[in-house]
């Protein structure tokens, strides 16, 4: 059975992910590959994690007959924060399937030391006219401390934000961090395409996949 802080986390698991997953991990591959399977496994997360969006009923005519259609509310606001600069591989993918996202870049680089969070960018203080109908979609593909992971989410719940309506959206999860989000916010949700192992002692995901960062922009 499921506890309460593991309620609202969902791994994919499915074959293709797997596949993805694993040319990803692959040390060898170059950047395009890397980037094009980044993509695929992306868009199943987008799926996954936008499954609880809101919907209304709508009347479309094919040119058949009348019928009576689903839409994603338009009663809602969604965001769409990329933790910079890793979640930006997200943001292209979210921004393709929720033309209507506000994108807000959420600057945030490690101290190697503390593995704490530093803020440089943050440019969306009170911006949201109707927090209770706002969907927030925290996009990182290595939710790895979870430092970096828990300001974000407290950025926005602190504006009003409710937890549930709060999606972290990653490829790779450690335990700690997942432990670190819900310990803190037991109501947020958290999709993932695998969980690992654990942490080094540089805050790596083991086995992971390396710098996400660096591989994603070819700065290794
Ligand atoms: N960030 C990364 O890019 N990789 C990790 O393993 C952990 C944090």
């Amino acid at each position: 059975m499921k506890t309460a802080a593991q309620k609202n986390i969902a791994v994919l698991n499915h074959p293709l992910i797997k596949h993805n997953l694993a040319v990803l991990r692959d040390a060898s591959t170059n950047t395009e590959a890397f980037n094009m399977a980044l993509k695929r496994i992306s868009y199943a997360l987008v799926f996954e994690a936008t499954k609880f969006l809101p919907t209304k009923t709508v009347k479309v005519k094919t040119p058949i007959k009348e019928t009576e259609n689903e839409i994603i509310s338009d009663e809602i606001e969604i965001i769409a924060a990329p933790i910079l600069r890793a979640g930006l591989v997200f943001s292209d993918i979210v921004q393709n399937m929720l033309p209507f996202a506000h994108i807000h870049h959420l600057g945030m680089y490690r101290n190697e030391e503390t593995l704490e969070p530093i803020w440089y960018y943050n440019k969306m203080k009170g911006k949201f006219k109707n927090p209770d109908k706002t969907y927030v979609f925290i996009l990182d593909p290595m939710l790895a401390t979870g430092n970096s992971g828990y300001d974000a989410v407290h950025n926005f719940v602190k504006q009003g934000i409710k937890q549930e309506n709060i999606v972290f959206m990653s490829l790779i999860s450690a335990p700690e961090g997942i432990e670190r989000l819900t310990g803190a916010y037991p109501d947020i949700r958290i999709v993932t395409s695998q969980i690992d192992e654990t942490l080094n002692e540089k805050g790596y995901i083991v086995p992971g996949l390396g710098d996400a960062g660096d591989r994603i922009f070819n700065t290794v």
